[in-house]
C-alpha cells in the first residue's frame, strides 16, 4: 500500500516532497492510465484549494479527457480551444490567473477561477497535458508552476 505523508516546509520543500511521493507511486511502471490516475489523486489530496486535477491525451487529433480528480469535465478539447489547447499548441505552460479574463477557456466546472496547464511531451511527440483548477483566483504562482512542471517531467519519464 502506498501511504501519503503530509507536506511540510516552505512550499518549494513541500513540492520536492510530494515529487519524491510521486517517484514513488510510478516507480517500476509504465501504464500511462495507471500512472496518471494516481497521479491526479495524488496532488488532488495534497494539494489545496483545487476542484479539479487530472489528464487530457492527444488522440492525434485533439485532447481527450483522461484519469482525473474533481467533477466530470468536458471529455474533448480541439488544440484551438481553451487553456487546454494553448498549451498543447506552444508547448508551454499556460498559468492563468482569471479564467474568466483569458479568451477561449473552455468552462467544465464553473467554479473554477484559475488554472494551470502544463504540456506534456515525449520525444518531442505531444503526449496531451496535465491540468489543474482551483476555486481562488491567482491561486497558483511560480513556485507551484515549477513544482507542477517537475511532476509532469515525472509523469512522461515514467512512461518509459
Ligand atoms: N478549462 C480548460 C478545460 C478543461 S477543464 O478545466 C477540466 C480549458 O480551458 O482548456
Amino acid at each position: 500500500m502506498f501511504t501519503t505523508h503530509s507536506l511540510s516546509g516552505d512550499k518549494a520543500e513541500q513540492y520536492a516532497q510530494l515529487s519524491r511521493q510521486a517517484e514513488a507511486l510510478v516507480a517500476g511502471e509504465h501504464d500511462r492510465i495507471a500512472n496518471a490516475a494516481n497521479l491526479s489523486a495524488l496532488v488532488y489530496h495534497a494539494l489545496p484549494r483545487l476542484n479539479w486535477v487530472g489528464f487530457y491525451f492527444f488522440d492525434g487529433h485533439e485532447l481527450v479527457v483522461g484519469p482525473f480528480q474533481g467533477l466530470p469535465a468536458c471529455i474533448r478539447i480541439p488544440l484551438d480551444k481553451g487553456v487546454c489547447g494553448a498549451a498543447a499548441r506552444s508547448g508551454d505552460t499556460q498559468r492563468v490567473p482569471d479564467v474568466n479574463a483569458f479568451e477561449g477557456h473552455v468552462a467544465c466546472d464553473s467554479a473554477s477561477r484559475s488554472e494551470l496547464v502544463v504540456p506534456l511531451f515525449r520525444n518531442d511527440a505531444l503526449v496531451g497535458v496535465f491540468d489543474l483548477d482551483s476555486p481562488d483566483l491567482d491561486r497558483f504562482d511560480v513556485t507551484d508552476q515549477r513544482g507542477l512542471e517537475e511532476l509532469a517531467r515525472i509523469y512522461v519519464r515514467s512512461l518509459g
